[in-house]
């Protein structure tokens, strides 16, 4: 038996960096999973590669968080296909152009385009799946949230690099933890619930340097693998945590603390 057998997962984002592990384990869990993804050659190739692996457990449908149309559309097929839907992930990670920019260099326009597409598409999706999730009686949301959406960001750590933290994200993922609590009083009585999840960095090719000083607050491994989040999500969209609600879990190796 495995944890999410015969339940129906919809995850934005699929098909990304962290999608694409979650998407495998819930389907090696049992998980009827959707892919739900802004279609182009890479996340159409991760999916073939996921089906592959999986079978009619995973497939892939074209979607776009920020469109209320396109996630109708989403839902729609899904139940056409799995008959009903258990949960929806959210963990899309839309930006533009100039999204990753440093605090004095981002203009207003690019923030508010960054702030609405991210925020504004996890509330949209988080609407219209309520919707559906209302008709049939029963819901399950998880949104992918982060720690720099529960501590002020640690600039130290990316001295002598192209990188930073943007101020995006910091309210972004800020607002994310706000919105997952909101989600679980609203749907209230209606047996739909709502957690999320704040991981830490991800291990991906960053310079050396940066991984030593980020790991230097953590207390074993430093930045994490996606493997390492995904008991964690494998957890909330099981029954076994059937009443926790409204909840945050860092997954972090204790860099927060
Ligand atoms: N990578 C990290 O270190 C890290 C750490 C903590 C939290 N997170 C969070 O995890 C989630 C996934 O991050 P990731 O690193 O895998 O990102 P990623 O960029 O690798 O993947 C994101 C996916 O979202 C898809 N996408 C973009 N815009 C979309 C839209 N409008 N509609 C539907 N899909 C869209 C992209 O095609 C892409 O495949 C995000 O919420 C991110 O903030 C990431």
């Amino acid at each position: 038996m495995g944890l999410l057998d015969g339940k129906v997962v919809v995850i934005t984002g699929g098909a990304g960096r962290l999608g694409r592990v979650f998407a495998d384990a819930l389907a090696g869990a049992g998980g009827r999973v959707v892919v739900a993804e802004v279609m182009n050659d890479h996340t159409t190739g991760v999916v073939e590669a996921l089906a592959t692996r999986h079978g009619g457990a995973v497939v892939g449908m074209a979607c776009d968080i920020t469109d209320a149309g396109s996630l109708d559309r989403l839902i729609d097929g899904t139940v056409a296909r799995f008959g009903h839907i258990d949960a929806l992930v959210n963990n899309a990670y839309p930006r533009n152009a100039a999204y990753g920019r440093k605090f004095d260099e981002v203009t207003y326009a690019d923030f508010v385009e960054n702030v609405g597409m991210h925020a504004g598409g996890y509330f949209l999706a988080a609407q219209r799946f309520i919707r559906r999730f209302e008709q049939q009686g029963h819901g399950n949301i998880v949104n992918m949230a982060s720690i720099y959406g529960v501590v002020a960001p640690r600039f130290e750590v990316y001295a002598g690099t192209d990188m930073t933290m943007p101020v995006e994200y910091a309210v972004i993922k800020s607002g994310v933890l706000m919105l997952t609590r909101y989600l679980a009083a609203h749907c209230a009585g209606r047996n739909i619930r709502c957690n999320a999840i704040s991981p830490g960095g991800i291990r991906d090719g960053q310079p050396e340097a940066f991984l030593e000083r980020y790991r230097a607050h953590a207390l074993t491994k430093g930045m994490l693998d996606a493997q390492d989040v995904a008991g964690t999500l494998l957890f909330l969209l099981s029954d076994l945590s059937a009443y926790i609600n409204g909840q945050n879990i860092v997954v972090d190796d204790g860099w927060t603390l």
